[in-house]
């Protein structure tokens, strides 16, 4: 699709670890990766909940946006944590329902907030007929709710450096259409599990034929790693982080230590992933789950894919998100390698444009 210039847009990804941004020009024949750069937060800048020190973000934006000479000012951010909510849920379409009114009512039982306060959106995934609809079709319906708090505070903090966003997004979504423009080989019929173990939040979406089956986002990631160290050794943020990165090395006593951490963390992330993968064998007993693709800052501990493949004998590959991308020639491949695991749902973003959905 030819997207006019005036309706491309930035990729921004706020996350609570670090923000990425990425520049992808929509080109006649061919899409062209023009920017990409990512900034690490203060720890408790932002939270699952929201934006802590808005001054602080704003800064690191405006310093990522400056070193790259990025002009456009239209952008594609998304949201994730515990102020936005996506659910598959399914009804009957029965000829008199107000659908409005019914994805209301049923928002409103899984929605811990007050339906007044949040922007509910929704999507018509299939119609199905099954044994328990008598002969009604069953709508299957994504429906997101985001805090209007959570959205007001977004909109006004990239207004206040002069950007505007044209498309706000999900980072459950963001990541599936990343994976759905690079990956290759995926067969329409079979289900992929698609997770992103980021710092402060594990989001699984679950795929089939280009449709979710099941989302899920859970308050699990890296910083729990990062916050166990600080406890065994009594330091700050930045020495755990640089622990846990391998970066300062330890004596043989403390390492083991640290193993353990590791390893009792993941295992509580191997055991949120195969509860999804039961729900998901559960609910859709027929589908066949092809394989994981893994990405996020901390799908990159090392052993990870080796683990997950056999704790849940599915094959894992890591989502490699610029495969089909032309790249910039002053991009460096080095470069691209180190941020692809945490680049994914920018990428997502910035293939977005105005109107295309
Ligand atoms: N090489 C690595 N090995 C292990 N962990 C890593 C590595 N590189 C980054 N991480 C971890 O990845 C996490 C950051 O990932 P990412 O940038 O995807 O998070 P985020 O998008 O900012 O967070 P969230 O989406 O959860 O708000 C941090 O916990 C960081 O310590
Ligand atoms: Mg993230």
């Amino acid at each position: 699709m030819i997207v006019h210039k005036k309706n491309q847009l930035l990729g921004l990804d706020i996350g609570t670890y670090s923000i990425k941004i990425v520049e992808i020009e929509h080109r006649k024949k061919d899409k062209i990766l023009k920017n990409i750069g990512i900034v690490h937060l203060r720890p408790g800048s932002l939270s699952p909940n929201g934006i802590k020190n808005p001054d602080y973000i704003k800064q690191a934006i405006t310093g990522l946006l400056e070193n790259l000479k990025i002009r456009n000012k239209k952008i594609a951010i998304s949201l994730s944590g515990t102020s936005v909510i996506a659910k598959k849920i399914s009804l009957l379409d029965k000829e008199d329902i107000n659908l409005e009114d019914a994805i209301k009512r049923e928002a409103e039982q899984f929605i811990p907030f007050d339906i007044e306060d949040v922007n509910l959106d929704y999507d018509i995934m299939a119609t199905n007929y099954d044994e328990s609809s008598e002969d009604m079709p069953r709508l299957e319906i994504m429906v997101v709710a985001a805090k209007k708090s959570l959205i007001n505070n977004y909109v006004n903090l990239l207004q206040d450096i002069g950007l505007t966003p044209g498309i706000i997004d999900v980072d459950l979504f963001a990541m599936q259409n990343a994976f759905e423009f690079s990956a290759e080989g995926i067969a329409p019929d079979k289900c992929y599990i698609l997770i992103d173990i980021g710092s402060e939040t594990i989001n699984t979406n679950v795929i089939k034929g280009g449709m979710s089956l099941f989302v899920r986002s859970s308050l699990l990631g890296g910083i729990q790693i990062s916050k166990q160290i600080m406890n065994e050794f009594q330091i700050e943020f930045e020495d755990a982080e640089k622990i846990k990165l391998g970066i300062m090395k330890l004596e043989e006593e403390q390492n083991k230590k640290i193993r353990n951490i590791f390893k009792d963390i993941v295992k509580e992330w191997i055991d949120e992933i195969n509860g999804n993968i039961e729900f998901i064998r559960r609910t859709y007993p027929g589908e066949e789950i092809e394989r994981i693709f893994i990405t996020g800052g901390s799908s990159r501990i090392l052993g990870l894919k080796e683990i997950l493949r056999a704790e849940t004998r599915i094959e894992v590959e890591y989502i490699y998100p610029f495969k089909g991308l032309n790249i910039d020639k002053k991009i460096d491949p080095a470069y691209l390698e180190y941020i692809s695991n945490q680049a994914t749902v920018a990428v997502g973003l910035a293939l977005r444009s105005i109107g295309d959905k």
